[in-house]
């Protein structure tokens, strides 16, 4: 049985106050034991919300990481310095980064390689537009860049990470993959995966994530190998996320 994961990604949003009430609000809502979730904070708040979280089972992820390991990289942030802020999760390849700032496949594989050089667990989003979507050219997309991580990191290295489908179109719009939609390439990403490693492919935690809210996310989490949710909009909100987080 694999643990689940709820994961929130606040994107640019809210202030230091606000990040350290929401992230308060929904340490509160845990109970000792809960496992299986975590938020993803803008960089410069994370210490802040490491402080607050300490000792409870709310976990920390930075939202990018650097494909360097350190040095002349003006404006980036590195694996060592996301750990010592207390993250156990980055996102690579969001699709937000992946189409505004030019991450590329291959700068993707290489944060993902960064991030597990530092024991933190990369967050590997993958995911096609409408225009894929509507060419039928969805599965040749997640190909793509599974295969651009699995080609430098290995298969084995896939064990230590976690993979979040979201498709594009899903992202922030208020329209949702089907269940069905969803399970579909979730199956898909395992078989791919299983196809090379069957251990790799029980263990890892495919993470569904476009406009998941409290009254979709039941259903979205009930499929087979939809082991939990990337959480936009509704991680804003303490008892929205919370919600989503019980619905598993
Ligand atoms: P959304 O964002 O839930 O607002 O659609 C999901 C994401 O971008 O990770």
């Amino acid at each position: 049985m694999r643990q689940s994961l709820v994961m929130g990604n606040w994107k640019m949003n809210g202030s230091r106050s606000e990040g350290l009430a929401l992230a308060n609000a929904i340490a509160a809502g845990l109970k000792d034991g809960d496992k299986g979730i975590a938020v993803c904070v803008p960089y410069v708040y994370l210490s802040d919300v490491q402080g607050a979280t300490k000792n409870t089972p709310l976990a920390l992820g930075g939202q990018n990481v650097a494909d360097q390991e350190s040095g002349a990289y003006t404006g980036e942030i590195s694996a060592a310095m996301l750990k010592e802020c207390g993250c156990t999760y980055a996102l690579v390849g969001h699709s937000e980064r992946r189409s505004y700032y030019g991450d590329t496949d291959e700068s993707v594989a290489t944060r993902f390689c960064q991030a597990q050089k530092e024991s933190v667990i990369p967050v590997l989003c993958i995911g096609e537009t409408l225009e894929e979507r509507e060419s039928d050219t969805t599965f040749s997309v997640i190909d793509r860049q599974l295969n651009a991580v699995i080609d430098m990191a290995g298969i084995d290295a896939l064990a230590n990470s976690v993979i979040a489908y979201e498709p594009v179109w899903a992202i922030g719009t208020g329209k949702t993959a089907t269940d069905d939609q969803a399970q579909e390439v979730h199956q898909y990403i395992r078989q791919q995966i299983a196809a090379k490693s069957q251990v790799v492919a029980d263990k890892i935690q495919i993470l569904y994530g476009g406009s998941v809210k409290p009254d979709n996310a039941k259903a979205i989490f009930a499929m087979p190998d939809i082991d939990g949710g990337l959480i936009g909009g509704a991680s804003l909100d303490a008892a929205s996320f919370l919600t989503i987080y019980q619905s598993i």
